[in-house]
């Protein structure tokens, strides 16, 4: 599917619950919702569920996992069956471009001790799993991957009257998806579980297991897991509206004139807005407010409107506080006066697609001055994006960064292979209509 998004200006926008348009549920807390209910003893209720692509991959595993839940305007009920509640499936788990899907339930096979095969996409059978693999095996699971170290991953079924070890586990990356992987499988563990971070990344998983009774103690970058076995409580929440859906429409109301758009009940989860504070940084007329915590995550209010920005350099922790904001980012900066620096970003080259090399090539071909770099990418600012055809290279987050770059290029651009946006965001077009954009 090809989309033109035309050069706009005077857009004007609400975004809340209670109106016409609203931010979907957090991508994030959607697939941990879902999975930590099925581990969970009873049922539990989740409104404003993201019902997109990915998620739908985690509750078709789910299901094949003998997991019962149904999906009805957004909010999902799940009838958890316990930490060993899970059924052996009959054919290989599909996971579909969804790492999220395959790290985290790899963990949760792994804690109910079945046999699986966790397999994907061709784009996801390319994404490192040795972050996982190794770190399991220290906790005593038998999994074994390709010899590349990726999927498919094979777990071998445990002695049911075995637990799985404890013990201390550095891991190797900053990376959510690994430390959730295991803290699931310590649920399994007969005695306690410290994991050691190199750096902080999005907490939502200590947050949610928290609030079903897990006794975590976390202290910096370590998180204790004493050994424990009553089992997890069911879940009972709203899920706030996925910060990184609505970076897309942040920027769009920053590079476009005469805009202004209002967000309610967004999450304001700290390990998540590294975008806002560095586009405040640059200049940007941007407002935040926590009005809320819902099951330990801040919600909010975020105002942006039409700004002018300067060029900066983003660099360490930061990096992980924003990791999925590089797209969109790049796009602000390209309408920022002077130079922008992205370092200590390799991460970003295991991402839906090497980011850095595609995002590098796709703003190229719509007139972006942007040169990689091998952690990260320069880009010259003051830039009048000329526009074009670019592709999203099976990156959702990269065909709507190309969407929201349309609105501030001269001639439009049009965006090949946008349908992948379904995967996380499958209203955005609907949103960016409601906002004035003429698509
Ligand atoms: C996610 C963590 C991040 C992020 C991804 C979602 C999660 O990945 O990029 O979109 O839900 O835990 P890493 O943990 O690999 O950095």
């Amino acid at each position: 599917m090809n989309r033109l998004i035309p050069p706009s200006k005077r857009l004007i926008a609400q975004f809340s619950p209670t109106a016409a348009f609203n931010i979907p549920g957090d991508k994030s807390l959607s697939h941990r919702a879902a999975l930590f209910s099925a581990l969970a003893e009873g049922e539990s209720m989740i409104s404003n569920f993201l019902d997109s692509g990915v998620t739908h991959v985690m509750l078709t595993a789910l299901s094949a996992l003998d997991i019962e839940w149904t999906l009805d305007a957004n909010t999902l009920v799940v009838h958890g069956k316990g930490l060993n509640g899970f059924t052996t499936p009959a054919e290989p788990l599909y996971c579909g471009h969804s790492a999220t899907t395959i790290r985290l339930l790899a963990g949760a096979v792994a804690a109910s001790g079945i046999g699986v095969t966790l397999d994907g996409s061709p784009g996801l059978r390319k994404r490192p799993m040795d972050r996982i693999i190794d770190p399991l095996r220290k906790l005593g699971v038998e999994i074994s991957a390709s010899n590349t170290g990726t999927a498919p991953l094979v777990l071998t079924a445990r002695d049911p009257r075995k637990g799985l070890l404890g013990g201390t586990i550095q891991l190797s990356q900053a990376s959510a998806q690994v430390k959730t992987c295991v803290l699931l499988a310590g649920l399994a563990a007969q005695s306690d579980l410290i994991i050691h971070e190199p750096g902080p990344s999005r907490d939502h998983s200590e947050r949610m297991l928290k609030s079903m009774g897990v006794p975590l103690q976390i202290n910096g970058l370590t998180i204790r897991m004493p050994q424990f076995s009553t089992p997890l409580q069911p879940l009972s929440l709203r899920l706030p509206g996925d910060i990184s859906a609505a970076a897309f429409l942040i920027v769009a109301a920053i590079i476009t004139p005469e805009s202004n758009f209002i967000f309610e009940e967004v999450g304001l989860n700290p390990t998540r807005t590294g975008l806002l504070d560095v586009l405040t940084a640059m200049g940007a007329n941007l407002d935040m407010q926590v009005t809320s915590q819902i099951a330990g995550e801040l919600t909010g209010r975020i105002i942006a409107r039409s700004s002018k920005l300067n060029g900066i350099t983003v660099s360490g922790d930061l990096v992980v506080r924003m990791i999925d904001e590089f797209p969109i980012f790049a796009v602000a900066a390209a309408c920022a006066e002077g130079e922008t620096v992205v370092k200590d970003a390799g991460e970003l080259r295991y991402k839906e697609s090497d980011r850095i090399k595609a995002l590098c090539q796709q703003l190229q071909k719509i007139g972006i001055k942007i040169r990689e770099t091998q952690d990260g990418f320069i880009i010259q600012g003051n830039q009048h994006i000329p526009g074009g055809t670019a592709q999203s290279c099976g990156d959702h987050r990269l065909a709507m960064s190309l969407a929201v770059a349309g609105l501030a290029s001269k001639h439009g651009v049009s965006v090949e292979g946008a349908n992948i946006i379904n995967q996380s965001f499958p209203a955005f077009f609907d949103l960016l209509q409601h906002t004035g954009t003429s698509l």
